[in-house]
């Protein structure tokens, strides 16, 4: 990069400066509103410099410098984003970041800074579990603090804005993406979204250890036809309002800053040309008042969609649909200006986009701070605290799905193990998709970890690759471990597979030793569900993490001995075979349910049911449910109803349950699903405690896009059910006595 000939350090150019920033920044900041601040920058802009606000570039390069010092760019890429994370990424230096600042706040007319922004998905140096596997965890806390760690550490490398978090409801795993998502519920990922807003941004996205939030991608991008990425999504109005859009309704509750719109088209109408989203139900019906990007290229695409003639086309149609930055695509850049003089834009329609950017700018404090400290970083990256805090989520996300004969943990009938497996030995591996920071020496394997963690008098033989070896190390061992899944770069943006098995190769390893007939443990690391059928009825524990980061090694060995009691649950279902997709508990009762008559909604080979349903995770000790309790048995229109059961920790060692509460419209004006997920509570118990678990179910929480497009609930019975997973549990009614209107 050559911004030329100065080469003092950017903070001593910063005091000279802070003046020139200050003319927006902290001397007026107490006293006008930002709204204020923006309109009187705004009246001070070309028409060339609004546009450039409007436009994102990626990595910054020598061929910008005079584009910033013109201020034709208002953001950047700081990663090459066109791998989607799939590949290793430069290091953000301080130093570059804050020459190019400088180059905006000191060298363009107006000193607007640019907004730096990278995809800090779930961590950057400290890597957490995939957002997935975050879900599995039940715990908003949890990722609201790896949100918070992610911040920190970006933030200190001088990055404003993250595109995350995800919060598409995905429920076809064959698309790659479900890796990046919470998973299959309005309601579990509505409560992590807003978790992980909360943690990005904190109370104000300015201060120096948070970012900027994107809920991305708006919206129902999870539903792609044939789980292939990109493709073609056609959902009702009905789908979308109940499943799709109510985690973005909670990240915008939550006070996301940003949002992106998605790639595909959503009924014939690209989401980057589609107003009725962008501007009718985000910025009318919601009043979000954040800026919203397009993905990456996307305007252009809409070439390929076949809705624009040209690229002049598109920026028109994606501008006017609420567009307001255009992520790489180049067509604002090219002729925004141009579309405007010619009348085919309206200026006010430009002056709000910029007003939105701008106000993203201000909220972030960049007017009065737009330089990082370049030591900050060096104190905590990767360090101690945040180590911790990812291994404690990487633990709560283990999922273990059986445990025939309480073969976990593992202990003293076993004085030989044998650990194997594709995935024993692996490092970066662990990290799962979208990791542009992780350092492979920062990860310790499975195979490591079970050795230290062993107890003594346990010999632990990691066994490499070759079948053979496996079986002869296996014939003379008490038990085997098996570390098998997925590698990161089969999950992820584009993506997909058309297949739910273990990975070619994979299952055959995993009959053979089975045919060994020594104890069995399998392992699985993994960016998405897998329909282990066969493991399922051949194979005597599994234990499942989706990719766990850079913490995944310690805390499967951790798991695999007992030091940690398995808690985590499902975040979706577990289909048995590629042929039921999509399968998810919330399904329609349909006019012929699967238990009914012979000419029923149900498969001739092969069963309806799942693998393993939503919500449900074993533990080390047992949990029963009792004395369920309704506090009424009518709700009224501005009441509640209190639900409550006893959960007792029956076996004999600590462990956390995690309490669900599902609830059925009976009758509707529309067909209604069979359960759905109210609200849950992660709680722990020792052995012999019990304790009431008590929920309030509102009408709010019984609203729905009904028959007249409104949201709201209707009077009449629901069945309620408290219990381990979405299809278990106890249950009660009550009825709503009246209609309720509520705001979606
Ligand atoms: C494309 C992806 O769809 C999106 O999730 C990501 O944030 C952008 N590229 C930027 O890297």
């Amino acid at each position: 990069m050559s911004l030329g000939t100065e080469t003092r350090s950017p903070w001593v150019r910063l005091s000279r400066r802070r003046d020139r920033a200050g003319e927006y920044g902290v001397s007026t900041m107490q006293t006008r509103s930002i709204n204020l601040r923006v309109d009187e920058l705004l009246a001070r802009m070309t028409l060339e410099e609004k546009v450039g606000q409007m436009t994102q570039v990626g990595v910054l390069q020598d061929e910008h410098v005079e584009m910033v010092r013109s201020g034709a760019i208002g953001s950047s890429i700081v990663a090459s984003s066109a791998w989607a994370g799939h590949e290793d990424q430069p290091d953000v230096v301080v130093d570059r970041l804050n020459e190019w600042q400088r180059l905006a706040v000191q060298e363009s007319r107006l000193g607007i800074p640019l907004l730096m922004a990278r995809d800090v998905i779930h961590g950057f140096r400290t890597i957490f579990p995939i957002p997935l596997g975050q879900a599995a965890t039940w715990s908003p806390e949890l990722v609201e603090r790896g949100a918070a760690v992610a911040a920190r550490e970006a933030a200190g490398v001088g990055i404003h804005w993250t595109f995350a978090p995800m919060v598409d409801i995905a429920r076809d795993p064959r698309w790659g993406r479900i890796a990046e998502g919470y998973g299959e519920d309005p309601v579990l990922a509505s409560a992590m979204a807003a978790a992980a807003v909360r943690g990005f941004q904190g109370d104000d996205p300015a201060a120096p250890d948070r970012l900027m939030a994107c809920a991305k991608h708006f919206a129902a991008y999870g539903a792609s036809e044939g789980g292939r990425d990109y493709d073609t999504v056609d959902v009702s109005e009905r789908t979308l309002r109940d499943v799709h859009l109510p985690s973005f309704r909670a990240a915008v509750r939550a006070g996301v800053g940003t949002l992106m719109s998605a790639f595909h088209e959503i009924g014939g109408v690209p989401v980057t040309a589609n107003s009725h989203l962008l501007t009718g139900i985000l910025r009318r019906e919601w009043g979000f008042d954040g800026l919203v990007i397009s993905d990456w290229n996307a305007v252009a695409e809409l070439i390929d969609h076949g809705v624009a003639r040209d690229r002049r086309d598109a920026a028109r149609l994606a501008v006017l649909a609420g567009v307001d930055v255009d992520m790489c695509s180049g067509c604002y850049r090219d002729h925004l200006a141009e579309l405007v003089r010619s009348n085919d834009v309206p200026a006010a329609t430009v002056d709000d986009s910029v007003r939105r950017i701008l106000r993203t700018k201000f909220r972030l404090g960049l007017f009065e701070q737009p330089f990082t400290d370049n030591h900050r970083s060096r104190t905590i990256l990767h360090c101690a605290e945040h180590v911790a805090a990812a291994r404690e989520t990487a633990a709560a996300g283990i999922v273990l799905l059986r445990n025939e004969g309480g073969l976990l943990p593992l202990g003293k009938r076993c004085s030989r193990l044998v650990i194997a497996g594709p995935l024993a030995q692996a490092r970066r591996e662990l990290f799962g998709t979208w990791t542009l920071n992780g350092v492979e020496s920062d990860v310790a394997a499975i195979a490591d970890c079970v050795r230290q963690t062993a107890p003594r008098g346990m010999t632990v033989t990691a066994v490499g690759g070759l079948v053979d070896e496996i079986c002869s190390a296996a014939r003379k061992s008490d038990m085997v471990v098996l570390v098998v899944g997925e590698h990161p770069n089969r999950s992820g943006e584009a993506h997909s597979v058309d297949q739910l098995g273990l990975p070619p190769g994979q299952g055959e390893l995993v009959r053979t030793l089975a045919a060994l007939c020594k104890p069995l443990i399998l392992v699985v690391v993994s960016g998405r569900p897998l329909a282990l059928t066969w493991e399922a009825e051949h194979v005597p524990a599994i234990l499942w993490t989706f990719h766990p980061g850079g913490e995944g090694g310690p805390a499967v060995a951790d798991a695999l001995f007992g030091r940690i009691n398995p808690s985590g649950r499902l975040p979706v279902t577990m289909p048995r075979s590629v042929g039921q997709i999509p399968l998810y508990y919330s399904r329609k009762n349909t006019g012929r349910p699967p238990a009914t008559c012979r000419f029923r909604s149900h498969y001739i080979e092969g069963s309806y049911r799942p693998l393993f349903p939503f919500g449900f995770g074993l533990s080390y000790t047992r949990f029963e449910y009792s004395d369920l309790e309704l506090s009424a048995a009518t709700m009224s229109a501005d009441g509640q109803v209190c639900v409550a059961a006893r959960v007792t920790n029956v076996g004999d060692r600590s462990g956390d349950e995690v309490v669900q509460l599902y609830v059925r419209d009976l009758v509707g004006s529309v067909t209604r699903p069979v359960a759905e997920l109210k609200s849950f509570r992660r709680i722990r118990l020792e052995p012999g405690e019990g304790r009431r678990v008590e929920f309030v179910l509102r009408p709010e929480h019984l609203a729905f896009w009904r028959l007249d497009g409104t949201w709201g609930a209707e009077a009449g019975e629901f069945t309620v059910r408290i219990g381990p997973n979405a299809v278990e549990g106890l249950e009660g009614r009550f009825t709503l006595d009246n209609a309720v209107a509520q705001a979606e």
